[in-house]
């Protein structure tokens, strides 16, 4: 690997893992992050490593969607291996409008694939690796868990766009021998966190003694994962994983909605000089999420077993940092919070 094509690199996982790969793997070559910068992007993200890195770190402002714009790109830098992190990610925007998301999630990886299939045609050294998600697997009961053979269930327009993506990918190996790999994670958290969802949303909540909405009963179950140990993970798979596999990515580590958010008001409380059960008064339960999957965990033996992968971090530290991260950068939240996603916070969840 020599040139490395990361799309949407300027999003919570993608700069977390381009930060992973340059500080901390012994990788030599060029990173090359295209985004096309939604409301979830911000190139600030990674102004450090643009800074540090500067002979080996280029960004590129596009469309996955543009054939043209991504053929351009792939050629000015010869890329050999394409990691496909641009998508839109949040659940409950897919259920206020869906079109994004198939258009992204389906058509732009649709595209990404028809430039693979073109450019690499007859060229040994080459990857096509997805980044995709435990939630195309569906929902759970109190029991059991996902594995990479487990049937795919989708149940959102964001999971039912994810799966597809993944069925395309998946169909580009066995029809045209691209060579591919797949990784489905369960749900990331650390910094650079988008604060739409849970975890940074009730982080500046606390923060600001605002309502905390937990959706229905808040006894959905989600498997949290350290986002570096998400990057580890994508590494060790893209560098050693068998191509034509997928490989399930997660912490082992389940928590109920209102477990968590509990948690988080008094590790809150804790750093901001207040008694353990203050801030549980916010906790607001709210009307549910429409279709609100039940309870995911992920069985991650197959990447445990085969590429020796482990979790580096536990949830209570890997919560302090965050926790920290997000009091020690406020004027990263604010500056988020302007712009766009500003606008459509107050234009839809203001009428729950
Ligand atoms: P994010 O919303 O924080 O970032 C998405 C990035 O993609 C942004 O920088 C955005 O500008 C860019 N982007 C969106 N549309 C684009 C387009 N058409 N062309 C180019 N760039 C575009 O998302 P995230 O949470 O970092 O998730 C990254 C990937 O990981 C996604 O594919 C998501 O499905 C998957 N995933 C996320 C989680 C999680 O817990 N966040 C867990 C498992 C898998
Ligand atoms: O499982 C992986 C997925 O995790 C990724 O594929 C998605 O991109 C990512 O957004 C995440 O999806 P979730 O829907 O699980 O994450 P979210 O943070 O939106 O919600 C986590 C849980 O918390 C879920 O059960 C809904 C609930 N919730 C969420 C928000 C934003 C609340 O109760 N209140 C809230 O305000």
């Amino acid at each position: 690997m020599k040139s490395i094509l990361i799309t949407g690199g300027c999003g919570f996982i993608g700069s977390n893992f381009i930060r992973y790969v340059l500080e901390k793997t012994n990788y030599k070559g060029n990173i090359i992050n295209l985004d096309k910068l939604t409301y979830a992007g911000n190139p600030k993200n990674l102004t450090d490593i643009s800074k540090k890195y500067e002979n080996r770190y280029f960004f590129e402002k596009a469309d996955i969607c543009n054939f043209q714009q991504v053929k351009d790109i792939m050629i000015k830098y010869d890329i050999d291996t394409i990691i496909n992190f641009a998508a839109e990610s949040h659940v409950d925007r897919s259920i206020f409008g869906p079109k994004d998301f198939i258009e992204t999630n389906i058509f732009g990886t649709f595209n990404l694939l028809e430039v693979a299939r073109e450019l690499w045609k007859d060229r040994d050294g080459v990857l096509f690796h997805h980044i995709s998600t435990d939630e195309v697997f569906g929902s759970l009961g109190d029991t059991g868990y996902f594995y990479e053979t487990t049937p795919y269930d989708p149940r959102s327009p964001y999971s039912a766009s994810k799966a597809s993506s993944d069925h395309l990918v998946n169909s580009y190996y066995h029809t045209y021998h691209l060579p591919v790999k797949l990784s489905n994670c369960s749900n990331n958290y650390g910094p650079y966190h988008f604060p739409e969802k849970l975890i940074p949303l009730m982080i500046m909540n606390i923060l600001n003694e605002k309502p905390l909405p937990v959706y229905g009963d808040g006894k959905n179950v989600r498997d949290w994962l350290f986002v570096e140990d998400h990057a580890s993970a994508i590494w060790l798979i893209v560098t050693k994983g068998r191509v034509g596999e997928s490989y399930n990515v997660g912490g082992e580590n389940e928590w109920e909605n209102i477990q968590l958010v509990n948690y988080l008001c008094e590790r809150m409380a804790f750093y901001l000089g207040k008694e353990k059960d203050y801030y549980k008064k916010l906790i607001n339960f709210v009307k549910d999420r429409p279709g609100h999957d039940r309870r995911y965990a992920i069985n991650c033996d197959k990447i445990k077993n085969e590429l020796g992968w482990k979790q580096s971090v536990n949830f209570e530290q890997g919560l302090d940092l965050t926790i920290k991260w997000y009091l020690d950068n406020q004027e990263w939240v604010k500056e988020i919070q302007s712009g766009e996603y500003k606008n459509w916070i107050d234009k839809n969840y203001q009428k729950r």
